[in-house]
């Protein structure tokens, strides 16, 4: 994946257009899968496009199942749907304008089409609460992240002239009984929630707000979803939830606790086909069980996104992160040391408040000390009712902001060419996911350390087959390769 200056994962631009377009990850790019549950002829239609990170995705679906239950059913086109929804993200103030376009833009839509209702849903939703519909004259239904299930109600309500509010934050929602409906699904690669929301407080963050108290999700229905996609022909799940590593969940008959790493054992177990992922990881609680976890088992990706911000401990400090540099460099260094060929990724903000240049090249140096193989790299935006926003000051000048990001964009660039060029000659075990974004000849796969191949098509090779590969050349974004061999056990 291509290091790019604010891209991907928490990307400003929809993940999602509608449900059978193309998405901006790269890790869930393909073809369509229609949805599940069979429509009601004649019956409503909905549309829904999302914003931010892979946990509102991930919510989209759930959306989706709840929206496919009421007899509703997708369409690519919002100017032929009853219902348009947008699943908003609040973490920079760019993300937040491309909403308010994007609902003009829904606004001429529904002049056209009298009775069409349209809903703001996620982290905006929540952060703005009922305010969205004093700003936003013609927003029917505003409705956060906890909230979906009320969403039948919501519409009915809205139907009758009414506005649909529900910004309710829970303790214990955790969608843990829904089978989400996977949106523009390759069939091969799938998201599995297993926490929500986020008890960290970074100083920088909304999400806390947006998102409210973490719980985790009951393992018996992580582990039941994991097996159900590997029944429909997914092969691999990532595991998703603000801070991954805080997982913890007690059965309340029998007192039996399961962390985090004895999470990941029991989906890793479900079946070695599958391949199990995990974002994002936390550097105060990614602990050596996780380590061992991945060292142990074949089909836990040796691969771990662990942001580190800043490189600079006043600066952690002030963020509120709760570890400092030297913290994060042994967990760097104990990483390498129990899974020698894992790679690692990073969350970089620059220009947070007070940032001296000195910091700044803290920051570098950081990079540099960890060898990410990719990083999503951030300007500092002021969020309001943060701590931040409330007790420090946005000082560092936009220019400066930018050339700081230039030089760590640079810098990241340099090291994720340096890594691939490392695996020229190497033999990786790919999963094929699909088609390559430029040749149909070409099948596009990920190693298990998340780099992207490319590689020529062989007959009787399909999207969730195993195979080896040999690296021929690269780019800082992909390894060029050839099959050398099918991995005929795992493509049983
Ligand atoms: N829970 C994850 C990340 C959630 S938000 C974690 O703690 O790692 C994704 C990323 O957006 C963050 O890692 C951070 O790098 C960035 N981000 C969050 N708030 C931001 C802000 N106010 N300005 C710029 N970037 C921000
Ligand atoms: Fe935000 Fe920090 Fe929570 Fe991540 S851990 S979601 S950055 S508050
Ligand atoms: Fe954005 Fe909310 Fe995710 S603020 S990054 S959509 S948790």
């Amino acid at each position: 994946m291509a290091p790019d200056k604010e891209l991907n994962m928490y990307n400003d631009n929809p993940t999602i257009n509608n449900l059978n377009t193309k998405i901006v990850d790269e890790t869930r790019q393909g073809e369509a899968l229609e949805l599940e549950s069979k429509p009601v002829a004649g019956g409503k239609h909905f549309y829904i496009e999302s914003y931010g990170c892979a946990m509102n995705f991930s919510d989209s679906e759930i959306v989706a199942s709840i929206l496919a239950k009421e007899g509703y059913s997708s369409t690519r086109e919002f100017k032929e749907a009853d219902l348009i929804l947008i699943n908003t993200c609040s973490i920079r103030e760019k993300a937040e304008q491309m909403v308010r376009l994007r609902l003009r833009q829904f606004d001429k839509a529904k002049e056209k089409r009298p009775g069409a209702l349209v809903g703001v849903l996620g982290c905006m939703a929540e952060r703005l609460k009922a305010k969205f519909l004093e700003e936003e004259k013609l927003v029917d239904m505003v409705v956060g992240p906890d909230a979906y299930r009320d969403l039948p109600k919501l519409i009915a309500e809205a139907e009758d002239g009414g506005k649909g509010v529900n910004v309710f934050l829970s303790r214990e929602e955790t969608y843990a009984d829904i089978s989400p409906v996977r949106l523009g699904s390759n069939g091969v690669n799938a998201f599995i929630s297993i926490t929500r929301g986020c008890d960290n407080m970074c100083s920088f963050c909304v999400v806390p707000f947006t998102r409210g108290r973490e719980r985790s999700r009951e393992p018996f229905s992580i582990v039941a979803e994991a097996q159900d996609l590997v029944n429909r022909g997914f092969r691999e799940v990532t595991l998703l939830g603000q801070n991954v590593d805080s997982y913890k969940w007690e059965n309340p008959e029998t007192g039996e606790k399961k962390s985090f790493a004895g999470l990941l054992e029991m989906v890793a177990q479900v079946d070695p086909r599958l391949r199990v992922r995990f974002s994002t990881s936390h550097p105060k609680d990614l602990n050596d069980d996780v380590l061992y976890a991945i060292q142990k088992y074949h089909n836990i990706c040796n691969y771990i996104h662990l942001p580190v911000q800043s490189g600079n401990s006043r600066i952690l400090k002030l963020m509120n992160r709760t570890y400092d540099r030297e913290w994060y460099t042994e967990r760097i260094d104990k990483i390498y040391e129990v899974i020698p060929d894992c790679t690692i990724s990073s969350d970089i903000i620059t220009g947070f408040c007070t940032e001296t240049e000195e910091e700044h090249k803290d920051t570098l140096s950081i990079i540099e000390y960890s060898n990410y193989i990719m990083s999503y790299m951030f300007k500092y935006s002021e969020r309001p009712g943060t701590v931040a926003e409330r007790k420090y000051e946005d000082d560092i000048p936009e220019e400066v902001k930018s050339r700081r990001l230039t030089e760590i964009v640079d810098l990241q660039n340099k090291l994720s060419l340096q890594s691939n060029q490392l695996d020229v000659g190497k033999t990786f075990e790919v999963l094929i996911e699909g088609d390559s974004k430029k040749s149909t000849e070409d099948f596009k796969g990920r190693t298990s350390q998340n780099k992207m191949c490319i590689f020529p098509k062989q007959v009787g090779l399909e999207p969730g087959n195993y195979v080896m590969v040999k690296v021929k050349s690269v780019n800082s974004a992909t390894l060029f390769s050839e099959i050398v061999e099918v991995c005929k056990d795992l493509n049983a």
